[in-house]
């Protein structure tokens, strides 16, 4: 794509010449698509002047660091530092159900972490970064600050806190947005040019505070983010198996406090009860419920699929013996359950 190769050498040669030859560069790394693409990006500019880090709170995916980071280690060649905070997080989640004070939680706890990273990269490069890379987009600009008179609001205030104006206010970074004048499209051309895996760059999109959001209530009690993970694995390969993914614009599993009567074997159990939601949509804010909104319909998303996506879970996840279809668009649901 020649347009988006102009692109990217205009882009490569602006940070080259506004990040000065001893100057250095951080960026906190989500597994999305968008952060990903931008270090990149940078990366390719001014090489290991770069530092990333991936922090993993304990509300990532089944297997999803391990994942990531081969991505960032073997395909990308990113350097990356892997900060394992999932103790610290979790243990100040323990107990709290409230979903916005669960956000709140999350947000303060990546910024001790990311102050923890600058303060380690300081002591090693013996000196501050000065700039910090973010994988803003068009469509983020716009939302954040709407063009006056055009009706529109911060709709997105939601996810303020992994973007800048959550970050340490002593750090007085400079910021290099190098996607913010691109939609997510052409940000997915950018990352295949760069070498980006192609799978990755389809990544269904993933909220900055994780299974937090998709366990109700508190998400230490008992395994319940285990069962939850395992849960969302079989869903997300059997919708992969079945050629539906690229097709879904969001799926996933939420974890449900609520335990009912099951017959498993000869057994009556107690266990918990899951819920599968899949989604097709434009840009997230607004979304039909699959297999209804799919065009043209694929039934295959129907009957046969779910009665075998339903059977493997609760065969194969201990703890869980129901399973519910979320069937509600956006609105008047939102995408997540909190
Ligand atoms: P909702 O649930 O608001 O989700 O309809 C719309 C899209 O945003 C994602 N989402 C989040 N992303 N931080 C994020 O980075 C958040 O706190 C957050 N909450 C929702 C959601 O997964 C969907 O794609």
């Amino acid at each position: 794509d020649w347009k988006m190769q102009d692109v990217l050498d205009e882009e490569i040669k602006t940070i080259k010449s506004m990040v000065g030859p001893d100057e250095h560069v951080i960026c906190a790394l989500s597994g999305g698509v968008d952060s990903t693409v931008a270090a990149t990006l940078v990366h390719n500019a001014i090489g290991d002047r770069l530092h990333c880090v991936f922090v993993d709170n304990g509300l990532l995916r089944y297997k999803e660091k391990e994942r990531v980071m081969s991505t960032f280690n073997s395909d990308l060649h990113l350097p990356v530092t892997c900060i394992d905070a999932s103790e610290k997080f979790l243990t100040e989640l323990k107990g709290v159900k409230d979903p916005e004070m669960k956000r709140k939680i999350i947000g303060r706890e990546f910024i001790v972490v990311f102050d923890e990273f600058a303060h380690m990269l300081e002591q090693k490069i013996g000196k501050r970064p000065e700039y910090l890379v973010q994988g803003t987009l068009y469509p983020d600009v716009i939302e954040s600050c709407p063009p006056p008179g055009s009706g529109r609001t911060h709709s997105h205030t939601i996810k303020s806190h992994h973007n800048v104006g959550g970050l340490p206010k002593d750090m007085k970074l400079k910021l290099i947005e190098p996607l913010k004048l691109l939609f997510k499209d052409e940000v997915r051309k950018l990352g295949s040019i760069l070498n980006v895996p192609e799978s990755f760059l389809k990544r269904h999109p993933f909220p900055g505070p994780g299974l937090a959001v998709r366990v109700i209530g508190d998400v230490t009690a008992g395994n319940a983010l285990e069962v939850l993970r395992q849960v969302d694995e079989i869903f997300i390969q059997a919708i992969k198996d079945a050629g539906l993914y690229d097709e879904i614009w969001q799926a996933f599993a939420v974890f449900l406090p609520v335990q009912t009567v099951g017959v498993q074997g000869d057994q009556r159990t107690h266990s918990h009860v899951v819920a599968l939601r899949a989604i097709t949509s434009e840009d997230g804010m607004t979304a039909n419920w699959c297999p209804f909104s799919f065009k043209p319909v694929r039934y295959d998303f129907e009957r046969p699929f779910l009665v075998d996506v339903v059977k493997k879970i609760c065969n194969n996840v201990r703890g869980v013996n129901r399973v519910v279809l979320d069937v509600t668009s956006k609105p008047p649901a939102t995408v997540e359950w909190e």
